[in-house]
């Protein structure tokens, strides 16, 4: 499924559906705008809850297509299949380069006249505008950046036990000692393969900064993917498993999120989006929860780019739905409430950020930080960083090697290089 633009019988099946007329004559109507997304727990239902009761606020209607599962790979799976059967929704949420695989299909439908309108390439940073153009064109419109380089803690259950906030490896694991010793959980995580992922990428980026970061992940450089480096960081990351429960297999990231703030475990590693779920409980960020970069990761920030890619429609009134879907997404009243909700920052710089958490106004600042001193780098779990089809085999790679016991750093290094040359 992942392996989309190569399977060419499913792509000649996409490309044979027919695109939609010209636009009508700028009339407004109400249509329906039906819209795919993965945001189902807590904290992300009440921020999508915002762009919905805005959408109908303006006389549309919005249909709902959930489908549930962390990082979106249900999600992109039942996209495909409805694309592959002519019907695809008007708005699906999809995520960096997979936008061009899409684009590259001819299903996406043009922006340009709302970006126009909206000024978007004055608003945006240039690399995000980049990302949702298809040839030139915008097909999609970004919704927030989120960081994924963070440590969670409940400062309750560090003081517990004695420990400070971890800022190296080795105080993370005596952290852990101390943890267990008094009864917690140190690391709260959920074993699915993109929550895997996300751990380890943060811990790759801690031991080999953000220029080898950048190699591995997005130049896919087999050297760096066999180096003694990225074994050093599949030693550390698998190490990790000590400091997690026995009940982590298959679960979701949010129940994870939510030991953390009941005082099971003491800390996570995950993308700021959980700090929508602590939002969601009522908690005040700094005094009942608290947010630092991942340890060794604090001059780089890994990043992570919600947008809808917005699809060819044929229905005029549908279109201005649509439309309108993609102006309001922009606008700061959405950016500010929606961003609060979901643990984000807006997609766009020119914001006032008052309202916004002492977590929040530091991704902010680290993430200008990141930009200027070009240690900003693209996620490699939630499809930032490279094609789906290999971002695909590193997941089974990386999963695999965390979850059993017959395969070695060394293998897994050696794996990820052959992944790699396979998709040059
Ligand atoms: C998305 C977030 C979402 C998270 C968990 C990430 O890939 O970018 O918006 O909250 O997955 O589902």
């Amino acid at each position: 499924m992942r392996a989309l633009m190569r399977f060419t019988p499913l792509r000649h099946a996409l490309l044979g559906l027919t695109a939609a007329g010209a636009l009508g004559a700028g009339q407004v109507q109400a249509g329906e705008v039906e819209v795919l997304h993965w945001w189902t727990s807590g904290g992300e239902a009440k921020a999508v809850g915002e762009l919905r009761d805005l959408l109908e606020a303006e006389g549309h209607q919005w249909k709902d297509f959930a489908v549930a599962g962390g990082a979106g790979d249900s999600a992109m799976t039942v996209l495909k299949s409805r694309a592959m059967s002519g019907n695809p929704p008007a708005a699906a949420q999809i995520n960096g380069p997979e936008i061009q695989e899409w684009g590259e299909l001819g299903l996406l439908g043009n922006l340009d006249g709302v970006a126009e309108q909206g000024d978007w390439d004055a608003l945006l940073p240039e690399v995000v505008a980049d990302m949702m153009r298809h040839d030139g064109h915008y097909v999609a419109v970004p919704v927030n950046v989120h960081r994924v380089n963070w440590l969670w803690a409940n400062p309750e259950v560090l003081a517990d036990a004695g420990v400070e906030m971890p800022t190296t490896w080795d105080e993370m694991f005596a952290a852990g000692d101390a943890l267990r010793e008094a009864g917690y959980v140190p690391l709260a995580h959920g074993g699915q393969p993109w929550q895997d992922a996300t751990l380890f990428e943060s811990v790759v980026l801690s031991q080999g900064g953000s220029d080898f970061y950048r190699r591995a992940f997005v130049d896919l450089d087999e050297q760096a993917l066999e180096s003694d480096t990225m074994i050093e960081a599949l030693t550390t990351f698998k190490r990790l498993r000590e400091l997690m429960d026995e009940g982590m297999p298959g679960r979701d990231w949010n129940l994870a999120t939510g030991m953390v703030i009941d005082g099971d475990a003491a800390m996570q590693i995950m993308g700021d989006w959980a700090k929508g779920e602590f939002t969601a409980a009522d908690m005040q960020a700094g005094e009942d929860y608290r947010c630092a970069p991942v340890p060794g990761t604090e001059d780089a920030f890994t990043f992570n780019i919600d947008s809808f890619a917005m699809f060819k429609l044929g229905d005029p009134e549908a279109r201005e739905a649509q439309f309108a879907l993609a102006r309001l997404i922009l606008e700061p009243e959405f950016q500010k409430t929606f961003n609060q909700l979901k643990g984000s920052i807006p997609a766009r710089p020119d914001l006032d950020m008052s309202g916004f958490d002492d977590c929040a106004l530091r991704s902010m600042e680290d993430f200008q930080d990141a930009r200027d001193a070009d240690t900003l780098v693209p996620s490699m779990a939630h499809r930032m960083a490279m094609r789906s089809d290999v971002q695909g085999a590193f997941f089974d790679i990386i999963t695999n090697y965390f979850n059993s016991s017959d395969m070695s750093a060394d293998q897994a290094a050696e794996r990820l290089a052959q992944a790699a040359s396979l998709a040059l």
